[in-house]
């Protein structure tokens, strides 16, 4: 079997790494590991392809940054010919980037089928670029392999025919079951040579919401600066809310701003935080496993399991709702979860099993 990943953003690679090495236990696998580009600083790429043990990727397609239409173009006209010369059984793409909806559109027209890993779901905000990826991804797919049962149940109310939907559980989850004790072995180091504190809250911030406009990311560093009265802030911050702080001459004073982390040190940090405060979408999945407080800047989420069964708490941009979530935090009285089911580190060989199972495909290796 021919198998094509795609991936270009820092949270692609952590989902791509157990689908890669479960398919390479199994027999007459070829598979391709193709980079968009789309992310190319060595913190925000490289770097985890070594931490995650994944080969570096065959082809890379430089894409780089632009804006949505500019990105996604580029992705689909420099990935078009390499799928019509290597012809793909099938090819598998992750998450929610402008990667993946680029690669769904390609693949579609040129009748090679998609499998879409962490389908589903759903903020139903359509302001959110990341909604309009899903949506328009899960349309095209051929295989939808979701983290929970509420991703069924958004592509069931879509029209996504069952046949197409397997609950395979949260691939994320796999990388950090695996890499969960370097991570805290890392973090032991940290904690010696930088100081780290005893208790700290760590921070990340990225959305275009919570960034790209200059009073709201002004509030929300000034609700950040009040939470390091109390507790430590440390902020590793991506390389768009950096540059927005200084274009928007903002002061993030006491803070600890630190650069985009390794996925092994972040991880480190976070299973080790007091609370974690971010909009990411993956972090409020991995703290939920971790059991650790995570308490969301957004007003929706597309992860909603995080906060019926998890750690997760949606403050949005409510000042008064961080301060007493944090305070509930501090004073020892935080939200106590449990870890959804399936997400148990093997949801990469469930893709794996699926995928050979698969008359189509099977066949595929036999002739192929
Ligand atoms: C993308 C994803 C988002 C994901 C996030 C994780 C989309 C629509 N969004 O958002 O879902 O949560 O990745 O990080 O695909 N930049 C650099 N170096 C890099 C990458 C980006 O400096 O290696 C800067 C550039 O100024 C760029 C900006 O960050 O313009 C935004 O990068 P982009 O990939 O367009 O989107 P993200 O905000 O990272």
């Amino acid at each position: 079997m021919n198998i094509f990943h795609i991936v270009g953003a820092r949270p692609n690679f952590m989902k791509v790494a157990p689908v890669l090495n479960a398919l390479k236990q199994r027999e007459n696998m070829v598979q391709t590991l193709i980079h968009t580009g789309q992310h190319y600083d060595v913190n925000m790429s490289d770097v985890f392809f070594q931490q995650l043990g994944i080969p570096p990727p065959e082809v890379n397609l430089a894409v780089g940054s632009g804006t949505h239409a500019k990105q996604t173009a580029e992705i689909m006209i420099r990935l078009e010919p390499l799928v019509v010369e290597r012809q793909p059984d099938i090819v598998l793409v992750y998450g929610d980037v402008n990667s993946t909806v680029a690669t769904a559109l390609v693949c579609s027209k040129l009748g090679v089928q998609i499998g879409h890993v962490e389908a589903g779901l759903r903020s139903f905000d359509r302001t959110m670029p990341e909604e309009i990826n899903r949506l328009v991804t899960d349309q095209l797919a051929d295989l939808l392999f979701t983290p929970s049962e509420d991703g069924d149940e958004n592509l069931r109310r879509e029209g996504i025919p069952a046949e197409k939907i397997f609950r395979v559980g949260n691939v994320m989850i796999d990388s950090l079951v695996r890499l969960l004790p370097a991570a805290r072995k890392t973090l032991t180091q940290t904690t010696k040579t930088d100081g780290l504190p005893e208790r700290y809250a760590l921070v990340t911030l990225h959305r275009p919401a919570n960034v790209d406009d200059s009073v709201t990311l002004k509030g929300i560093l000034e609700s950040l600066l009040e939470v390091n009265r109390d507790l430590a802030v440390v902020f590793p911050a991506h390389p768009r809310t950096r540059k927005r702080i200084a274009d928007f001459g903002l002061d993030a004073g006491q803070l600890r701003v630190l650069a985009p982390l390794p996925y092994v040190d972040f991880l480190g940090l976070q299973s080790r935080a007091t609370v974690v405060i971010t909009d990411s979408g993956g972090i409020q999945e991995e703290t939920t496993y971790l059991g650790v407080p995570c308490l969301t800047l957004r007003e929706n989420t597309e992860r909603p399991i995080t906060v019926s069964i998890g750690t997760n708490v949606l403050v949005g941009r409510d000042r008064e709702k961080l301060r007493r979530e944090l305070s509930r935090v501090l004073g020892g009285k935080a939200k106590k979860g449990a870890v959804p089911p399936l997400w148990d580190g093997h949801a990469g060989e469930r893709i794996a099993d699926i995928l050979v199972s698969r008359p189509s495909l099977a066949n595929a290796a036999i002739c192929g």
